[in-house]
């Protein structure tokens, strides 16, 4: 077997844990979402999503990723199969490379937007509006540019987005297969060591920015900081708020995407996981909480006041970040430069994803299939151009992919991870694999958690986002939703047939 690849260092490792979770989710998503569940109660639920299924969760991913990792596998396909004596595990442990596989197609087009808007923040060509007394007025043009730009102004099925627009994905799409053709410790790990600090840098001078701004009618960052942490303690009676939460959970520590498990599948099989695990949480919860929570959102209350925010938060993270945020910036001093800097910011966040996202389509190419990373990169790179047509040209399709993959596939996946680990393979086993070998000591209580809080909670999280979104998700016909729908099932096929190649692989080889 070729050697597997591995982490350089303890600081390497923990830097592009790190740069795995922290993303677009902590300085958009994050300020969203609190503003939208109940301001600073929805801290409430989100610590006790974090205690009872982000961090457990987490440790279970790692876990997983060692064990497989000490046996030369590098994602849930083999390690499923190796903890559950059944030949379906490794097609359920498919969800771990196809979760993971299916964001990165349009979160790299995501990505690419925010390249692209630095750029046009270099170029000063960004819209520029005179604060007027109307917020909507304000943002219009910026409205109009982003949909210009993303092709959303036609009407019919099909998007047109501007020619720049698609340059910059292919750009991003290249830089992207650079780093990870670069490999785990030249590439992603460099990439992480000299992102991460940058990432760091950028989003403590965007803050100070913020936190010294002042609207012309006086209000300043305890306004925003006010709006964002008085806590409505009312909404912690709707369930919508602790679904909320945990959402946002998983989705910022990246846990329940397969992409965690690959990354540990890259340390020594007798390193530390506990703490490596809870470092990379903490610098994230930090970059999420403390940064993501103090720059767009606080902005945006400075300038608009608190109704314009809530309704501009309303509309979702895409009008906070590529509108509201620009339309500050066209009116401080220096504005270009923090214009640049912000999107700067995202793009890096994004980078330090997408490859995270990226890497179990690779390891299981290499793992699994005994190709080359080379080989492995290039046929992912020919699969991901051909697929980000369908989310940048089909209206829809993005929301469809997203649905599946990023909402609904994530908790499934997780659900198989805690059950199988703890219910199917012995939960005795699983709490020794997971304490083994560790720099700190996880308390026993965990045992209970992972054993049975998470996976109770999980599928209460299941049943109710069951009953409140599938059907409707199910009853949109439109060109879009086929398109995103049919994506994944021609995923969900070519993942199954190359697995049976390679199990037919493997047991030729060790059959007489
Ligand atoms: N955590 C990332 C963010 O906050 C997004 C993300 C979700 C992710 N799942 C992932 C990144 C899996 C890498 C791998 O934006």
């Amino acid at each position: 077997m070729i050697k597997r690849e591995a982490w350089g260092s303890r600081i390497g490792l923990i830097l592009a844990v790190a740069g795995n979770a922290i993303g677009l989710g902590n300085f958009l998503r994050f300020p969203v979402q609190a503003a939208d569940n109940g301001g600073g109660a929805f801290m409430i639920p989100y610590m006790i999503s974090l205690l009872l299924l982000g961090i457990p969760l987490l440790w279970i991913e790692w876990a997983l990723g060692r064990f497989g990792g000490a046996r030369g596998h590098g994602t849930a396909v083999a390690v499923f199969d190796y903890l559950w004596k059944n030949p379906l595990a490794k097609y359920i442990g498919l969800l771990g490379v196809l979760i993971p596989l299916a964001v990165v197609v349009y979160y790299t087009y995501i990505e690419s937007w925010t390249l692209l808007y630095s750029f046009f923040s270099l170029m000063g060509s960004l819209p520029s509006t005179p604060l007027t007394s109307d917020v909507k007025d304000y943002l219009q043009p910026f409205q109009q540019f982003l949909a210009e730009k993303t092709g959303q102004t036609s009407s019919g099925i099909f998007l047109t987005p501007a020619v720049e627009t698609y340059l910059f994905f292919v750009v991003t799409l290249l830089i992207n297969l650079y780093i990870l053709y670069r490999g785990v410790s030249a590439g992603i790990e460099k990439v992480a060591k000299f992102a991460m600090p940058l990432i760091f840098i950028m989003a403590i001078i965007l803050m100070v920015r913020v936190f010294t701004l002042t609207s012309p009618d006086g209000r300043n960052f305890l306004d925003g900081l006010g709006f964002l942490w008085n806590p409505d303690f009312s909404a912690l009676t709707d369930p919508k708020v602790w679904l909320a939460a945990a959402g946002q959970v998983f989705f910022t520590l990246s846990v329940g995407f397969g992409a965690i498990l690959t990354y540990a599948s890259y340390i020594k099989p007798k390193d530390d996981i506990a703490l490596n695990g809870l470092a990379g949480a903490s610098v994230n919860e930090f970059a999420e909480v403390i940064l993501g929570g103090s720059i767009a959102i606080t902005a945006s209350v400075i300038f608009f006041g608190i109704p314009a925010t809530a309704m501009i938060a309303s509309q979702g993270a895409f009008d906070l970040g590529f509108m509201a945020l620009p339309a500050i910036f066209a009116n401080i001093p220096y504005g270009q430069f923090f214009s640049f800097i912000w999107f700067l910011l995202l793009f890096f966040a994004g980078v330090t994803s997408s490859i995270a996202l990226s890497q179990p389509a690779i390891a299981f190419l290499e793992d699994e299939l005994g190709w080359s990373r080379q080989k492995a990169v290039a046929v992912l790179g020919v699969f991901l151009f051909i697929s980000a047509h369908i989310p940048i040209f089909i209206k829809g399709a993005l929301g469809e992919i997203d649905f599946w993959v990023g909402t609904l596939g994530l908790v499934v996946f997780a659900l198989f991870e805690a059950i199988i680990f703890f219910w199917i393979f012995d939960s005795r086993k699983a709490w020794e694999e997971l304490t083994r070998d560790n720099d700190i000591k996880i308390p026993f209580i965990f045992y209970y958690i992972m054993k049975y809080v998470a996976p109770g909670l999980l599928i209460i999280i299941l049943l109710s986002w069951s009953i409140e979104m599938l059907p409707q998700q199910l009853q949109k016909t439109d060109a879009g939703t086929w398109a995103g729908r049919l994506f994944i099932l021609a995923l969900t096929v070519i993942g199954i047939l190359l697995i049976k190649l390679a199990w037919e692989k493997r047991n030729g080889r060790t059959s007489p």
